[in-house]
C-alpha cells in the first residue's frame, strides 16, 4: 500500500480526501443504489445529501431499517465539539437529523462535547467552551428541531446521565487501542483519553438502536463503541457518514472553525460572505475569459458550485441548469459566486432569525439535570 497522502482523525483532516480509498481504510459500507433505494422507500422521499453522495457511506443503516420495517423504535444522535462558530460544514449532519426526525418521527439527541474541545485546545477555558457550546446549540435549534422529540446535551451539565455508562464503555478500552485508533502519544492528556467512553455513552442514553449522523472524521470513535458494544450486552450504534465541507480554497482538508477565511459561517452578514467567496472561492474557471468560453468551467473542482452542490441549493433541476451554463462555458466564475453568494445569504438571513429566536427557548431543549 502506499503511504497516505490524506489524514482523516477526529482532531485532523488534511490533504485531498479519496473516499473509496477511505471507506476501505475505515471498513465501512458505500451507500450504493439499492441502499439509497431503500432508504427513500423508507422515509416516502428522498434527500438531496443522499441522491448526491454527500452522505456516501454507512455502518450498519440496513439494521435501522430493518428495525422500522418491523415498527421498532430507533433514535437519532449527533454532536458537536464546541471550539469555535458554526459553520456550513457543521450543520450538514444537522439537516440531515432534521430530516430523520420529520420522517420517521424519532427522537433526536445532540451533544455538545465542552470537555472534549476543552481537553483538546490549549488555549480555550471550560468558560470558553460551555459558552460556545450555548452558541453552537443556537445553531441546531434554529433548523426547526421538534422540542418534543429533541434533547441538547452538554457534558459538563449532564455528565451524572452519562457517566454511569461511559464507566461501562471505559473499561473495555485499553491504552494501546485508543492510542492506535487516534494517534495518541506519551504528551497527550488523559482526558482525551478518557474522552471517547464518554462520546459513545450517547449511543445508550435510550434503551433502542441508534442512527449517527456523522462527519466521517468522527467514525474512529464509534469503531471503538462497536467493538465494545457486544461486550457490554448493547447494540453496536448505526452511522451514515458525510463527506468533509471543502474550504473555501479547494484542495484538500476540510472547512475550519480555526482559519475564518476557509469557512462560511453561520452568523457571516451577507457582505461578509460576498468578500469571502470573491477573494477566497476556489474557482474551476480557465485563466480567461476568451478560453472560458471556448472551453467551459469545471464545476467538479470549483468550490462555489460544490457548495450549491452539497448544501445550498436542494432544487435538482437548478442546480443542472447551473452545472450545464458553467461546464459550457455560457455561465463565468464571476457570475456562478453571485448566485452562491445570493442563495447562502439568502439561507443565513433565515438561519440567523430563527438562531436569534432560539435564544429565549435554548431551555426547553435541554436534557433536565
Ligand atoms: N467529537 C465531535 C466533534 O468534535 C462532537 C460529537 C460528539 C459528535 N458526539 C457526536 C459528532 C456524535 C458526531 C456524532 O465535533
Amino acid at each position: 500500500m502506499p503511504d497516505d497522502d490524506f489524514v482523516v482523525t477526529p482532531w485532523r483532516v488534511e490533504g485531498q480526501i479519496d473516499y473509496d480509498r477511505l471507506i476501505e481504510k475505515f471498513g465501512t459500507r458505500r451507500i450504493d443504489a439499492a441502499m439509497l433505494a431503500r432508504i427513500e422507500g423508507a422515509a416516502g422521499e428522498g434527500h438531496f445529501m443522499l441522491r448526491r453522495g454527500v452522505f456516501f457511506s454507512h455502518r450498519d443503516l440496513g439494521s435501522i431499517l430493518d428495525a422500522h420495517a418491523a415498527r421498532r423504535p430507533f433514535f437519532v444522535y449527533t454532536g458537536r465539539g464546541p471550539s469555535g462558530s458554526t459553520h456550513i460544514g457543521h450543520l450538514v449532519p444537522w439537516v440531515f437529523a432534521k430530516w430523520l426526525q420529520d420522517r420517521f418521527g424519532v427522537m433526536v439527541y445532540f451533544q455538545l462535547t465542552d470537555d472534549e474541545k476543552f481537553f483538546a485546545k490549549r488555549d480555550l477555558t471550560l468558560d470558553d467552551t460551555h459558552g460556545l457550546a450555548r452558541e453552537n446549540a443556537l445553531d441546531f435549534v434554529a433548523l426547526g428541531f421538534d422540542p418534543k422529540r429533541t434533547r441538547v446535551v452538554i457534558d459538563t451539565r449532564h455528565i451524572r446521565h452519562l457517566y454511569p455508562i461511559a464507566a461501562q464503555v471505559a473499561k473495555h478500552i485499553n491504552f494501546s487501542n485508543t492510542r492506535a485508533t487516534f494517534g495518541f502519544g506519551g504528551e497527550t492528556n488523559i482526558g482525551m483519553i478518557f474522552y471517547t467512553s464518554i462520546q459513545s455513552a450517547m449511543c445508550y442514553i435510550e434503551d433502542a438502536p441508534v442512527l449517527i449522523p456523522l462527519g466521517v472524521d468522527q467514525d474512529p470513535h464509534f469503531r471503538l463503541t462497536r467493538d465494545v458494544a457486544p461486550l457490554i450486552g448493547r447494540p453496536k450504534p448505526a452511522l451514515i457518514h458525510n463527506v468533509m465541507m471543502p474550504p473555501l480554497q479547494g484542495a484538500g482538508g476540510k472547512m475550519g472553525s480555526s482559519d475564518p477565511n476557509s469557512a462560511i459561517f453561520t452568523t457571516d452578514t451577507p457582505a461578509e460572505i460576498r468578500k469571502k467567496v470573491n477573494k477566497y472561492a476556489f474557482s474551476g474557471g480557465r485563466p480567461d475569459v476568451a478560453e472560458h468560453r471556448r472551453l467551459g468551467g469545471n464545476p467538479d473542482v470549483d468550490v462555489s458550485y460544490q457548495y450549491l452542490r452539497m448544501f445550498f441549493e436542494p432544487d435538482d433541476a437548478r442546480l443542472a441548469e447551473v452545472r450545464e451554463a458553467y461546464s459550457s462555458g455560457s455561465m463565468l466564475t464571476g457570475e456562478l459566486k453571485s448566485i452562491l453568494v445570493e442563495r447562502a445569504s439568502e439561507y443565513l438571513g433565515a438561519h440567523q432569525q430563527r438562531r436569534e429566536e432560539a435564544r429565549g427557548g435554548l431551555d426547553g431543549y435541554m436534557m433536565a439535570e
